[in-house]
Order: C-alpha cells, then structure tokens, then sequence
C-alpha cells in the first residue's frame, strides 16, 4: 500500500517510527522493522539517532539484497524556537541542516523531508523556500511540513510557493482534527499519522517518555470493556492493530514504533482484516479534541 506525493513519488503507507530510542539502540529494532518488510523509515534531526538508522538501512539493504531506492527515508528539520531559547533556523542553515542530517545517515537524498513543526515564526516561510531549493537540488524527493495547521499552510500558499507534499500529525481516535484532515484532502498534501497508538495502556510507559495524556485517558485505556478491545476481539487481532487498521482505512500512511520484535511483526500485519462501517462510525465518535503526544500541547495550536 502507497501513497502518491506529488512528483509520483511513492510512500509506503506502513512507515516505522524512531522517536525515543536512542542512537546505541536504534539500530536493531530498524533493522527488524526491515526485515519484517516495512520500506519506510521515520526520523529526525531532533530525535539525535540519525547515524545509527543509516546504519540500519544500510545493514537492511545488504542483507535482505535491497537498493537504497528500496527504502523510503524521512527526516526532519528541527526549525528552532526562540520561546524555547533556540535560536530559529535561517534558509542557509535548513541548508545545512539536511547536509547534515544526510551525512549522519550517511545517504546522497532523503525521500522526504519535513519541517518538524510550525516553531519559526518569523523564519517559516524562509525554512520552507530552502526546502524547496533542496528538492530542486535532488537532497529530497518530495519535500513536507509537520504540525502544521490550516492557517501555517496557508501562508505558505499566500505566498505563492508550492505546496507541501505532506503533512505529518498527531491523529488516532482520540485526536481526529476533521477540519485539517478535510483542508489536506481537498489540498492534495498526503497524511502522515503519528502516535496512532496513543489509547494503548502501553503507549509510551517507558521512564522519561513523557507526553500530555490525561489521567482519564490513562483509565479509559486499561478498561475490559473499551471499544478498542472489543473491537480487537471481534476482529481476532491486537488493539494495535485496530488502531493502526483505522489509520490506513482513513488514507493515513501510519508510523508505528517499538522497539519490541513480536510488536514490530504485529504492526506491520494490519491487511488481513478490515474494519467495518459501523465501527468506524463509532469510531468517529470518539474524537476528544487536541493530540497528547507533545507534553507541551498540540503544536498544531501552540505556534
Ligand atoms: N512529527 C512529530 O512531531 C512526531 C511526534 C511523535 C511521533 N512522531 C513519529 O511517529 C512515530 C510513532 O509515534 P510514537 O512513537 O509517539 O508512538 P506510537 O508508535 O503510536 O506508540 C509507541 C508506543 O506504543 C508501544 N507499542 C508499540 N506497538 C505496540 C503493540 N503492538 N502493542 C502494545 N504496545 C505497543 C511502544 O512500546 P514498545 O516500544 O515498548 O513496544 C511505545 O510505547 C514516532 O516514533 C515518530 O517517528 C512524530
């Protein structure tokens, strides 16, 4: 399953996600992540684990006897916030930012490559004409945004530049933003879901994986009569896999991470099954509002 960007490049819509895991253990779940067949890979300047998921991919290319053109890489740019005490990041140095992030990962070109968030302010628009530049100059093949809101894309078309080829965001049940969801389609800018599996009761319990999920969500995800585990039995699959399931029947390319073999497997087995229209109808009743995966707040709001 793919989705066309712009340019007729192809994304697998089944990607694997890296945040969290460090540079020392990134290299053995990516390359699990390979070997059970996922061709898509996510990371980013800001998750500092670039050099060992190129290293991964190189492995994985190596041994399953792939191309490099085989596997569909995205990074970021992290743009910098001045209300974080970051410096924001001008056109040269998004520039520099991807040489640099392509020679962490030891690769020519990325496939995508995706202004991490709206934090720039005043440098947006400049950040977005180096990343324009950057796909001109063959660094990435399809060029994007993530975070950003109806109004952060309509700057960019207010000025006239061409539009993103995607746009990466927090979206689950929990977390639905229709109004962005429809603004995207009707754009044309393809759907990248992270943290799908925010209602899990394993979602992100590690120490130090923070995020902004509430107390009652905490509760509602560890209930024996949840709708997701209902759902999951009826279905004779995990509630991963309902929740990644709903993502693809959106038209969402999903992210999942693990950094857990059977989980890896599991994630990527979601075309089995199929969710009916009566649940997702239900599902689309369940939508609370803002995503929890940044503990700041939705960032899709807060820039
Ligand atoms: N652009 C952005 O701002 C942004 C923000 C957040 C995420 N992302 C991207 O999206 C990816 C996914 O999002 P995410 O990392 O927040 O969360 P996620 O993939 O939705 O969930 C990961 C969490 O769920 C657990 N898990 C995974 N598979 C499971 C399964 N089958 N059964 C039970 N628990 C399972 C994992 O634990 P174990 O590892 O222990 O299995 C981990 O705690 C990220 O890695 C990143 O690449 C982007």
């Amino acid at each position: 399953m793919h989705l066309t960007l712009n340019n007729d490049i192809q994304m697998p819509m089944i990607g694997f996600g890296t945040y969290l895991i460090s540079d020392a253990d990134v290299q053995s779940p990516v390359l699990e992540a390979l070997r059970t067949g996922y061709r898509h890979i996510d990371t980013a300047e800001g998750y500092a684990n670039e050099p060992g998921v190129g290293l991964a991919i190189q492995a994985g290319v190596k041994e399953l006897g792939l191309e490099r053109k085989d596997i569909f890489v995205t990074t970021k740019l992290w743009p910098g916030n001045e209300a974080w005490g970051q410096p924001v990041k001008t056109y040269e140095a998004t520039i520099e930012s991807l040489n640099q992030s392509l020679s962490n990962l030891n690769m020519d070109y990325v496939d995508l490559y995706l202004i991490h968030a709206p934090s720039a302010k005043d440098q947006r628009l400049e950040q977005w004409k180096a990343l324009v530049e950057l796909r001109r100059m063959g660094k990435a093949r399809a060029i994007g945004v993530s975070n950003y809101s109806v109004e952060h894309i309509e700057e960019i078309k207010s000025a006239g530049l061409s539009l993103p080829d995607a746009n990466q965001i927090e979206l689950h049940p929990w977390s639905q933003k229709p109004e962005l969801v429809s603004y995207l389609n009707d754009h044309n800018i393809s759907i990248i879901a992270y943290s799908s599996l925010v209602p899990l009761s394993t979602w992100r319990i590690a120490p130090g994986h923070d995020s902004a999920k509430t107390e009652d969500m905490k509760q509602a995800g560890v209930q024996a009569d949840s709708p997701f585990k209902i759902m999951a039995q009826k279905y004779d699959v995990s509630e991963a896999q309902v929740l990644l399931r709903w993502g693809l029947q959106k038209g969402y390319a999903i992210l999942p991470k693990s950094t857990n073999a059977a989980r890896i497997q599991q994630n990527f087995d979601l075309l089995s099954f199929e969710i009916d229209d009566d649940d997702m109808t239900a599902i689309a009743a369940m939508d609370r509002g803002d995503g929890v995966a940044w503990s700041v707040g939705d960032p899709t709001k807060i820039f």
